[in-house]
């Protein structure tokens, strides 16, 4: 009678031990993202890949450590002064997401400005 539930508390701990192995990736995959993904929830204002046509300014190019301080200044308490939209859209991304997506515009090329077609 010990002896099976020696064995029934052994196989018990497996289990779990099991269940709990399953659950790691499942946990790691919901802290990754695709940042074209995310970055693609700035391209209706701030055009394709940060190359704005318009009067919201352009990202693409920038350094990445103003990028990353501009987002965080958005999600900060006290946002710059005249902020419309920013700092309620920031509010949706962790500050990992921000980093990145700072990173992703910095790398893109900027737009040649008009007249200087070449650069
Ligand atoms: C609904 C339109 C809209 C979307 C979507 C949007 N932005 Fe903006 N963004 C603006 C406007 C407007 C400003 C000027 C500040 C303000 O009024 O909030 C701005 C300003 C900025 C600035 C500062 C630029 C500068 O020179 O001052 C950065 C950086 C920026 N946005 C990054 C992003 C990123 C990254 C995303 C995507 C996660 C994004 N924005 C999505 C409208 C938008």
């Amino acid at each position: 009678m010990r002896s099976y539930f020696q064995i029934f508390r052994a196989t018990a701990a497996l289990v779990a031990l099991a269940a709990g192995l399953a659950l790691l990736p499942a946990a790691s995959a919901q802290s990754t993202f695709d940042i074209t993904v995310l970055a693609g929830a700035c391209a209706n204002c701030h055009g394709t890949d940060g190359r704005s046509p318009g009067g919201i300014p352009s990202i693409a190019g920038r350094p990445e450590s103003v990028l990353a301080d501009q987002l965080r200044a958005f999600k900060s308490d006290s946002p710059p002064a005249n902020t419309t939209i920013m700092n309620r859209l920031v509010k949706g991304f962790s500050d990992d997401e921000l980093t990145a997506l700072a990173r992703h515009f910095s790398q893109i090329k900027p737009q040649p400005l008009s007249g200087k077609q070449g650069l």
